[in-house]
Protein backbone atom coordinates (compact mmCIF):
# COMPACT_ATOMS: atom_id res chain seq x y z
CA UNK A 1 0.00 0.00 0.00
CA UNK A 2 1.24 3.92 -1.06
CA UNK A 3 1.57 5.71 2.35
CA UNK A 4 2.49 8.80 0.96
CA UNK A 5 -1.15 10.48 2.01
CA UNK A 6 -0.14 9.49 5.43
CA UNK A 7 3.33 10.68 5.08
CA UNK A 8 2.49 14.21 3.86
CA UNK A 9 -0.02 14.65 6.57
CA UNK A 10 2.25 13.53 9.19
CA UNK A 11 5.05 15.53 7.89
CA UNK A 12 2.58 18.77 7.99
CA UNK A 13 1.66 17.64 11.97
CA UNK A 14 5.80 17.38 12.68
CA UNK A 15 5.99 20.86 11.10
CA UNK A 16 3.30 22.74 12.58
CA UNK A 17 4.73 21.33 16.15
CA UNK A 18 8.33 22.44 15.13
CA UNK A 19 6.84 25.74 14.85
CA UNK A 20 4.50 26.25 18.33
CA UNK A 21 7.70 24.67 20.00
CA UNK A 22 9.44 27.51 18.76
CA UNK A 23 6.96 30.13 19.77
CA UNK A 24 6.60 28.32 23.08
CA UNK A 25 10.61 28.71 23.53
CA UNK A 26 10.06 32.59 23.25
CA UNK A 27 8.27 32.47 26.82
CA UNK A 28 8.45 30.73 30.16
CA UNK A 29 6.86 27.31 30.28
CA UNK A 30 6.18 24.95 33.47
CA UNK A 31 8.72 22.99 34.19
CA UNK A 32 7.58 19.40 36.58
CA UNK A 33 9.24 16.28 37.15
CA UNK A 34 7.63 12.85 36.98
CA UNK A 35 9.44 9.41 38.26
CA UNK A 36 12.65 11.07 39.91
CA UNK A 37 13.83 15.16 39.71
CA UNK A 38 15.79 14.33 36.60
CA UNK A 39 12.84 13.07 34.68
CA UNK A 40 11.75 16.27 33.22
CA UNK A 41 8.32 17.46 31.28
CA UNK A 42 7.28 20.77 30.36
CA UNK A 43 3.60 22.33 29.33
CA UNK A 44 5.55 21.99 25.82
CA UNK A 45 5.67 18.72 25.35
CA UNK A 46 2.11 18.34 26.69
CA UNK A 47 0.86 20.49 24.65
CA UNK A 48 2.60 19.01 21.56
CA UNK A 49 1.25 15.77 22.03
CA UNK A 50 -2.28 17.48 22.59
CA UNK A 51 -1.89 18.64 18.86
CA UNK A 52 -1.07 15.33 17.57
CA UNK A 53 -4.02 13.79 19.61
CA UNK A 54 -6.69 16.79 17.59
CA UNK A 55 -4.98 16.07 14.48
CA UNK A 56 -5.00 12.05 14.36
CA UNK A 57 -8.43 12.00 15.96
CA UNK A 58 -9.79 14.57 12.95
CA UNK A 59 -7.91 12.80 9.93
CA UNK A 60 -7.78 9.72 10.80
CA UNK A 61 -10.56 8.73 12.83
CA UNK A 62 -9.69 4.78 12.77
CA UNK A 63 -5.84 5.12 13.88
CA UNK A 64 -4.68 5.28 17.43
CA UNK A 65 -2.41 7.41 19.26
CA UNK A 66 0.35 6.07 21.72
CA UNK A 67 2.56 9.19 23.01
CA UNK A 68 4.63 9.89 26.20
CA UNK A 69 2.64 12.33 27.83
CA UNK A 70 -0.49 9.83 28.76
CA UNK A 71 -2.18 9.14 25.62
CA UNK A 72 0.14 5.63 25.62
CA UNK A 73 -2.25 4.68 28.71
CA UNK A 74 -4.79 3.42 25.80
CA UNK A 75 -2.68 1.60 23.76
CA UNK A 76 -2.11 -2.13 24.67
CA UNK A 77 -1.46 -3.82 21.42
CA UNK A 78 -0.16 -2.26 17.84
CA UNK A 79 -3.32 -4.10 15.75
CA UNK A 80 -4.14 -1.68 13.03
CA UNK A 81 -1.89 2.08 12.66
CA UNK A 82 -0.99 3.54 15.67
CA UNK A 83 1.19 6.73 15.60
CA UNK A 84 3.94 6.47 18.36
CA UNK A 85 4.89 9.95 19.51
CA UNK A 86 7.60 11.41 21.46
CA UNK A 87 6.49 15.08 21.46
CA UNK A 88 9.90 16.55 22.82
CA UNK A 89 12.27 13.67 22.95
CA UNK A 90 15.43 14.83 24.88
CA UNK A 91 13.49 17.24 27.13
CA UNK A 92 16.67 18.00 29.90
CA UNK A 93 18.24 18.91 26.48
CA UNK A 94 15.33 21.26 25.58
CA UNK A 95 15.31 22.78 29.15
CA UNK A 96 19.02 23.20 29.83
CA UNK A 97 20.07 23.76 26.35
CA UNK A 98 17.29 24.86 24.01
CA UNK A 99 18.75 22.57 21.58
CA UNK A 100 19.57 19.05 20.73
CA UNK A 101 15.89 17.70 21.04
CA UNK A 102 13.65 16.24 18.64
CA UNK A 103 9.87 14.97 17.80
CA UNK A 104 9.58 11.07 17.04
CA UNK A 105 7.09 9.63 15.48
CA UNK A 106 6.95 5.89 14.03
CA UNK A 107 3.69 5.44 12.57
CA UNK A 108 2.79 1.57 12.85
CA UNK A 109 0.68 -0.72 10.90
CA UNK A 110 -0.10 -4.36 12.55
CA UNK A 111 3.26 -3.87 14.47
CA UNK A 112 5.72 -2.49 11.47
CA UNK A 113 6.84 0.78 10.52
CA UNK A 114 5.45 1.93 8.02
CA UNK A 115 6.46 5.79 8.25
CA UNK A 116 9.39 6.90 10.41
CA UNK A 117 9.55 10.88 10.72
CA UNK A 118 12.55 12.29 13.44
CA UNK A 119 12.90 16.32 13.44
CA UNK A 120 15.89 18.10 14.87
CA UNK A 121 13.76 21.22 15.91
CA UNK A 122 16.44 23.27 16.17
CA UNK A 123 18.85 22.62 13.40
CA UNK A 124 15.58 21.79 11.21
CA UNK A 125 17.18 18.07 10.31
CA UNK A 126 14.44 15.99 8.57
CA UNK A 127 15.43 12.09 9.11
CA UNK A 128 12.02 10.52 7.28
CA UNK A 129 11.34 6.77 6.03
CA UNK A 130 8.81 5.14 3.92
CA UNK A 131 8.52 1.64 3.99
CA UNK A 132 10.41 -0.15 1.54
CA UNK A 133 10.73 2.85 -0.19
CA UNK A 134 14.05 4.04 2.21
CA UNK A 135 15.14 7.20 4.21
CA UNK A 136 16.12 10.00 3.46
CA UNK A 137 18.04 13.10 5.25
CA UNK A 138 16.61 16.50 4.50
CA UNK A 139 15.19 14.86 1.10
CA UNK A 140 18.89 13.47 0.38
CA UNK A 141 18.85 9.73 0.02
CA UNK A 142 20.64 7.65 2.84
CA UNK A 143 22.67 4.79 1.16
CA UNK A 144 22.53 1.64 2.86
CA UNK A 145 24.89 1.39 6.01
CA UNK A 146 28.85 0.25 5.01
CA UNK A 147 30.94 -1.93 6.63
CA UNK A 148 33.00 -0.24 9.42
CA UNK A 149 35.58 -1.73 12.08
CA UNK A 150 34.99 -1.21 15.60
CA UNK A 151 38.34 0.69 15.71
CA UNK A 152 36.95 3.21 13.01
CA UNK A 153 33.82 3.92 15.05
CA UNK A 154 32.12 5.99 17.20
CA UNK A 155 29.81 4.40 19.50
CA UNK A 156 27.14 5.99 21.90
CA UNK A 157 25.64 5.86 25.14
CA UNK A 158 25.16 7.51 28.26
CA UNK A 159 28.51 7.01 30.69
CA UNK A 160 26.24 6.16 33.71
CA UNK A 161 25.76 2.60 31.49
CA UNK A 162 29.32 2.40 31.89
CA UNK A 163 28.60 1.43 35.58
CA UNK A 164 25.79 -0.91 34.56
CA UNK A 165 27.54 -3.47 32.38
CA UNK A 166 31.46 -3.10 32.57
CA UNK A 167 32.19 -4.74 29.41
CA UNK A 168 30.88 -1.66 28.22
CA UNK A 169 34.69 -0.62 29.13
CA UNK A 170 35.66 -2.88 26.65
CA UNK A 171 33.70 -1.29 23.80
CA UNK A 172 34.99 2.21 25.11
CA UNK A 173 38.73 1.23 24.49
CA UNK A 174 38.04 -0.76 21.41
CA UNK A 175 36.36 2.37 19.57
CA UNK A 176 37.28 5.66 17.55
CA UNK A 177 35.35 7.39 20.53
CA UNK A 178 32.20 7.55 22.29
CA UNK A 179 29.22 9.75 22.40
CA UNK A 180 26.04 10.74 23.81
CA UNK A 181 23.65 13.18 22.40
CA UNK A 182 20.97 13.00 25.28
CA UNK A 183 18.26 12.23 22.75
CA UNK A 184 17.42 8.34 22.04
CA UNK A 185 15.86 9.17 18.91
CA UNK A 186 18.15 11.94 17.16
CA UNK A 187 20.99 9.00 18.48
CA UNK A 188 19.07 6.71 16.01
CA UNK A 189 18.65 8.88 13.39
CA UNK A 190 22.54 9.30 13.65
CA UNK A 191 23.03 5.58 13.29
CA UNK A 192 20.80 5.46 10.05
CA UNK A 193 22.79 8.48 8.66
CA UNK A 194 26.47 6.76 9.43
CA UNK A 195 27.18 9.75 12.17
CA UNK A 196 27.67 6.93 14.31
CA UNK A 197 28.08 3.05 14.12
CA UNK A 198 26.03 2.16 17.55
CA UNK A 199 23.89 3.30 20.11
CA UNK A 200 23.21 1.50 23.44
CA UNK A 201 20.47 2.23 26.29
CA UNK A 202 19.70 0.26 29.22
CA UNK A 203 16.11 1.90 29.43
CA UNK A 204 13.79 3.22 26.42
CA UNK A 205 10.09 3.42 25.90
CA UNK A 206 8.45 2.92 22.38
CA UNK A 207 8.38 6.19 21.68
CA UNK A 208 11.79 7.06 22.34
CA UNK A 209 12.43 4.54 19.55
CA UNK A 210 9.42 4.00 17.05
CA UNK A 211 10.63 6.44 14.88
CA UNK A 212 14.16 6.11 14.70
CA UNK A 213 13.68 2.30 14.25
CA UNK A 214 11.74 2.86 11.13
CA UNK A 215 14.29 5.07 9.95
CA UNK A 216 17.03 2.88 10.88
CA UNK A 217 15.76 -0.48 8.98
CA UNK A 218 15.49 1.17 5.60
CA UNK A 219 19.08 1.81 5.78
CA UNK A 220 19.38 -2.06 6.37
CA UNK A 221 20.19 -0.84 10.37
CA UNK A 222 19.47 -3.58 12.97
CA UNK A 223 18.19 -2.96 16.32
CA UNK A 224 17.07 -5.05 19.09
CA UNK A 225 17.29 -5.19 22.83
CA UNK A 226 20.63 -5.67 24.54
CA UNK A 227 20.59 -9.24 24.94
CA UNK A 228 19.42 -8.96 21.21
CA UNK A 229 15.64 -9.90 21.56
CA UNK A 230 12.95 -8.29 19.25
CA UNK A 231 11.60 -4.92 20.03
CA UNK A 232 7.91 -4.95 20.93
CA UNK A 233 7.36 -1.41 21.32
CA UNK A 234 4.54 -1.62 23.67
CA UNK A 235 7.25 -1.77 27.06
CA UNK A 236 10.34 -0.53 28.31
CA UNK A 237 13.04 -1.96 27.12
CA UNK A 238 17.14 -1.53 26.71
CA UNK A 239 18.66 -0.94 22.90
CA UNK A 240 21.44 -1.85 21.05
CA UNK A 241 20.65 0.22 17.24
CA UNK A 242 23.65 -0.24 14.70
CA UNK A 243 25.38 -0.95 11.68
CA UNK A 244 25.13 -4.66 11.13
CA UNK A 245 29.23 -5.10 11.00
CA UNK A 246 29.48 -2.99 14.31
CA UNK A 247 26.09 -4.98 15.77
CA UNK A 248 27.86 -7.89 15.24
CA UNK A 249 31.63 -6.97 16.33
CA UNK A 250 30.30 -5.15 19.55
CA UNK A 251 28.05 -8.67 20.32
CA UNK A 252 31.45 -10.55 19.89
CA UNK A 253 33.21 -8.16 23.11
CA UNK A 254 29.91 -8.38 25.37
CA UNK A 255 29.76 -12.57 25.19
C1 LIG B 1 14.90 10.52 27.00
C2 LIG B 1 15.99 10.76 26.01
C3 LIG B 1 17.33 10.36 26.60
C4 LIG B 1 17.34 8.93 27.07
C5 LIG B 1 16.21 8.74 28.08
C6 LIG B 1 14.88 9.10 27.44
P1 LIG B 1 12.74 12.14 26.93
O1 LIG B 1 13.63 10.86 26.45
O2 LIG B 1 15.79 10.02 24.82
O3 LIG B 1 18.36 10.51 25.66
O4 LIG B 1 18.57 8.64 27.68
O5 LIG B 1 16.19 7.40 28.49
O6 LIG B 1 13.84 8.90 28.37
O7 LIG B 1 12.24 11.84 28.30
O8 LIG B 1 13.59 13.34 26.85
O9 LIG B 1 11.64 12.11 25.93
CA1 LIG C 1 10.30 12.04 29.23
CA1 LIG D 1 12.06 10.18 24.77
CA1 LIG E 1 9.65 12.93 25.59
Amino acid sequence: MDHAHLKQKALSYVEEAAAFIKDAMKNTYGIDTKANKDDLVTDVDRNVEKLFIDKVAKDFPDHRLMGEEGSYKDIDDLSGYVWILDPIDGTVNFVHMGTYFAISLGIFKDGEPVIGIILDVMNDEWFVSEAGKGAELNGKRLPQLPDVALDEALVSFNTGWVLKDTRLQEIVKKARGTRSYGSAALEMAYVASGRIDAYISMNLAPWDVAGGWAVLKEVGGVATTYEGNELTFLQKDTLFAASPSIYKQINAHLK
